[in-house]
C-alpha cells in the first residue's frame, strides 16, 4: 500500500516535471531548462515503472534494460548527428515509433484476450482497439512523412486518382470492422483483429500520401497529437497515470501546434490534408517572363548596410539550407560596431518547422531581444533603412496582402517593401514552398544578390571589413 503510494507520488512529480517543462518550452530563453525538466520528469516515471511489482516478473528486467540501452544509444547518437534542417524528419521517426509502441502493446493485450488468459470489459476492449487504430495510423503515416521529407518518396507516385475518396473508403471499412470486433468480442476470430491492424497501417499510409511534401511539418504535428492520444489510451489500458497524463499533454500540444501552424499560413486543416499546395515551377536567374529583377553588387550592398542607421535581417528557409546563421551573426556584429541598429524579423512559419529561425539564431548566439515577432517587426519596417532577406520568400510576398487570387492571400506576412531599401539573398528566381512568384523581387526598392546565402554573407563580411 505504502509502496504503491510512493510510486503514485513519483508519477505525480514526474507529471509536474512534464507540465513545467512544457511551459518553459514556450520561450527560447527557457527552452533548454524546460527540456531538462521534462527529461527529469520522464526519468522519474521510468524509475517508478521499473520498480512496479510486475516489472521484474517473468525475468523481464533483462529485456527492459536491454531495450532501454539499445533505444537510448540509438536516440543519443541520432540526436547528436542530426542536422538542424533534418529535425522534422527525426521528430517524424520518433513519433512513428511511439505509434508502433501503442500497436505492439494493444496487440499483446489482444493476444492474451483471445488466448483466454485475460478477460476484458467492453470498455477496455474499446480502448485497446482505439489504441491499435490510432497507433497504427500514426506509425505508418509518420514513416511516409519521413520518406517524403527526406526526398525518398515522390509525392506523385504514391497517390491514386480520387485518392481522398479511397481514404474515406478505407477509414469506413476499418471503423466498421472495429465495431464488429467490439460487438462480437471473443466470439470472432483473431484473424479479423489482424486485418483490423493491417487496415489501420494501410490507412496511415493512404492518409499521408496525397499531402504535399512541404506540408509535412503540419502533418507531423497532427500525427504527433495522434500518438499522444494512443499513448493516453494505452495509459487507460494499464491504469497508468503517467502514461495517461503524458499522452494527453502530447495530444493537446500537438493539436494546438497544428492549429497555430494552419492559422499562421491562413489555411484550414482540411486544405492542408487534401493537399495540392506548392509546385516545382522554376525560372532563370534574374528574370521571370519579361520582368527583370535588379541586382546589386557586393560592394554596394556592403556600403549601404555599413553606413545605414538600421538593418532588419529577415531569415527564411534558405538560411537553414545554407547554414548561414553564424556568419550572419558575424555580419551583425560588424555592423553594430559601426553603430548600425541590427534586428531580426521572425515570421511564425519562416523555415519548415515552428521556431525554426529562433533555434538557428540561438545556435549562433544572437541575443533573444534582437528578435522581433511579426507585429513588432511590421511596426518598425517603414522606418528601417535596409532589409536584408536571407533565403526567405513566401513570408515576404506582397501577394498575401494584395492578390486575392494567390494561394497565400490572407496569410500575415512581413511588409518588407515598406522599408527604404530591400536586399534579397537567394540563389535564383525560383519560388519558395508555396510555388508562387514574388513581386517583391521586381519592386523598385528591391535589389537581388544571387548566390548561396552563406557564401554571399561571407563575401559581404569581407567587403564590410575592407571599408
Ligand atoms: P520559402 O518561401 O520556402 O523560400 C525559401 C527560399 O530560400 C527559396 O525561394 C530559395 O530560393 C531560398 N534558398 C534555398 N536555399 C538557399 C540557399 N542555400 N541560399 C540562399 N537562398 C536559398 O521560405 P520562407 O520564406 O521561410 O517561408 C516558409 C514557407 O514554408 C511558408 O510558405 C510556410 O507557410 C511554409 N511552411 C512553414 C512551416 C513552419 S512551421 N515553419 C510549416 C509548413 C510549411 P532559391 O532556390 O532561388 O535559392
Amino acid at each position: 500500500m505504502l509502496f504503491t503510494s510512493i510510486i503514485n507520488l513519483t508519477y505525480l512529480i514526474g507529471a509536474l516535471g512534464f507540465v513545467m517543462g512544457l511551459r518553459r518550452l514556450s520561450s527560447p530563453d527557457t527552452a533548454r531548462r524546460g527540456n531538462i525538466l521534462a527529461g527529469i520528469g520522464m526519468s522519474m516515471a521510468i524509475i517508478a515503472t521499473m520498480v512496479y511489482p510486475f516489472a521484474g516478473a517473468n525475468n523481464n528486467y533483462p529485456w527492459i534494460i536491454g531495450g532501454m540501452l539499445l533505444g537510448g544509444i540509438i536516440g543519443w547518437v541520432a540526436a547528436k548527428k542530426v542536422q538542424m534542417t533534418a529535425m522534422p524528419q527525426m521528430v517524424s521517426i520518433f513519433n512513428g515509433l511511439g505509434g508502433a509502441c501503442a500497436v505492439v502493446l494493444a496487440m499483446v493485450e489482444l493476444v492474451h484476450y483471445y488466448g483466454g488468459t485475460q478477460a476484458m470489459s467492453a470498455g477496455q476492449l474499446f480502448i485497446v482497439l482505439l489504441a491499435l487504430l490510432i497507433g497504427g495510423v500514426s506509425f505508418t503515416g509518420s514513416m511516409l512523412a519521413y520518406g517524403k521529407l527526406e526526398g525518398l518518396v515522390n509525392d506523385k507516385k504514391v497517390t491514386f486518382p480520387r485518392h481522398n475518396i479511397l481514404n474515406i473508403g478505407i477509414l469506413i471499412i476499418t471503423v466498421i470492422l472495429g465495431g464488429y470486433i467490439q460487438i462480437t468480442g471473443t466470439g470472432t476470430t483473431f484473424g479479423l483483429v489482424i486485418i483490423f491492424m493491417l487496415l489501420s497501417l494501410v490507412y496511415g499510409l493512404s492518409f499521408v500520401a496525397p499531402i504535399g511534401g512541404a506540408d509535412m511539418p503540419v502533418v507531423i504535428s497532427l500525427l504527433n497529437s495522434f500518438t499522444g492520444l494512443s499513448a493516453a489510451a494505452t495509459g487507460l489500458i494499464y491504469d497508468n497515470q503517467i502514461m495517461l497524463v503524458g499522452g494527453i499533454l502530447v495530444g493537446a500540444s500537438g493539436t494546438i501546434l497544428t492549429v497555430l501552424m494552419c492559422q499562421a499560413m491562413n489555411r484550414s486543416l482540411l486544405n492542408v490534408l487534401i493537399g495540392g499546395f506548392g509546385s516545382t515551377q522554376t525560372s532563370s536567374k534574374g528574370a521571370v517572363g519579361d520582368q527583370i529583377a535588379k541586382e546589386v553588387s557586393l560592394n554596394d550592398a556592403a556600403i549601404q548596410m555599413y553606413y545605414s542607421k538600421s538593418v532588419m535581417i529577415v531569415p527564411g528557409y534558405g538560411l537553414a539550407v545554407a547554414q548561414a546563421q553564424k556568419i550572419c551573426k558575424e555580419l551583425d556584429d560588424l555592423l553594430e560596431s559601426n553603430g548600425v541598429d541590427v534586428k531580426y524579423a521572425i515570421h511564425p512559419v519562416a523555415g519548415r518547422m515552428p521556431g525554426h529561425m529562433n533555434v538557428l539564431l540561438a545556435e549562433a548566439d544572437v541575443p533573444y531581444p534582437k528578435l522581433l515577432d511579426l507585429e513588432d517587426a511590421n511596426a518598425v519596417l517603414p522606418s528601417t533603412d535596409i532589409v536584408l532577406i536571407v533565403g526567405a520568400n513566401d513570408v515576404v510576398n506582397p501577394a498575401a496582402n494584395d492578390d486575392p487570387g494567390s494561394p497565400i492571400y490572407g496569410m500575415p506576412v512581413l511588409n518588407v517593401w515598406e522599408a527604404k531599401n530591400v536586399i534579397v539573398l537567394k540563389r535564383s528566381m525560383n519560388p519558395g514552398y508555396a510555388g508562387i512568384q514574388n513581386q517583391l523581387f521586381f519592386h523598385e526598392r528591391t535589389r537581388m544578390l544571387f548566390g548561396d546565402a552563406k557564401d554571399s554573407i561571407q563575401n559581404l563580411v569581407g567587403e564590410v571589413k575592407s571599408l
